[in-house]
């Protein structure tokens, strides 16, 4: 897969979901499906979109103990969804029990990606709550290496760490970059942000992107105007 916008489908029901999709006449945009959508649809709005003819990244983040995050992945990969997600400080065995579940008897398997640490945790939360010193930059490229080791494809990582990711992990491990806005656009709760320009510049792999697009105006135009400036 090259380089594509995946617009992230945060609404809280189907309903709410296709009203905005049908707006895509003719056109089949990467989607992100959240907790949110598929607690409150489960898996038969993956079906429905993927029928639809979408590409699809389930943005579940799992964390538990392998054998639960094996047998969780190889559900969502009958879901034959295209990108799906764990957190890397499960540990690298969870991540390499995480692949084999995915992988599907015929050698298949959705993309992997792991989440380093969350863009809102900070310093200071990351040293008192979870009591780890070092600085974040360093816990978030130590856990994009561990992701790497354990055979994962990428992170999902700010813009901002992506052309670092690629120099410790190599340019093919994909970087997934959310907190993307235009020039232009309100900022809303994300604090450190890139343009799609920006973005592309730097080599995200994948823009996530969400209120920019599904609360704009013009959706179709907005979502055109991601794809001009990140992948044309
Ligand atoms: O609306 P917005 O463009 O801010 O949406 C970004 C999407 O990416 C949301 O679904 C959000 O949950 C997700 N995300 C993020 N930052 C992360 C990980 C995921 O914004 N570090």
């Amino acid at each position: 897969m090259g380089k594509d916008v995946i617009i992230a489908c945060d609404f809280a029901s189907a309903e709410d979901t296709f009203r905005f999709l049908d707006k895509f006449t003719g056109k089949k945009p990467f989607v992100k499906i959240g907790m949110e959508l598929f607690y409150a649809e489960g898996p038969q709005i993956v079906r429905e979109i993927k029928k639809r003819g979408h590409k699809i990244f389930l943005d579940l983040k799992l964390h538990d103990i392998p054998n639960t995050v094996k047998k969780s992945m190889a559900v969502l990969s009958n879901l034959d969804v295209d990108i799906c997600n764990l957190h890397a400080s499960g540990t690298c065995r969870m991540m390499e029990a995480a692949l084999e579940g995915l992988t599907r008897p015929d050698g298949t398997r959705p993309l992997l990606i792991a989440v380093t640490q969350l863009t809102s945790t900070d310093q200071e939360s990351m040293e008192n709550d979870l009591l780890i010193k070092e600085p974040i930059d360093k816990v978030v490229m130590h856990y994009a290496h561990n992701a790497k080791k354990a055979g994962l494809d990428g992170v999902v990582c700010s813009p901002l760490e992506a052309g670092k990711v690629h120099e410790i992990c190599g340019s093919d491990f994909l970087t997934v970059t959310p907190g993307v806005r235009f020039a232009d656009g309100d900022i809303g709760d994300q604090k450190r942000v890139m343009t799609p320009a920006e973005a592309k510049k730097i080599g995200s792999d994948y823009i996530v992107v969400g209120r920019p697009i599904t609360a704009a105006d013009d959706p179709v135009a907005a979502y055109e105007r991601c794809i001009n400036e990140f992948v044309d």
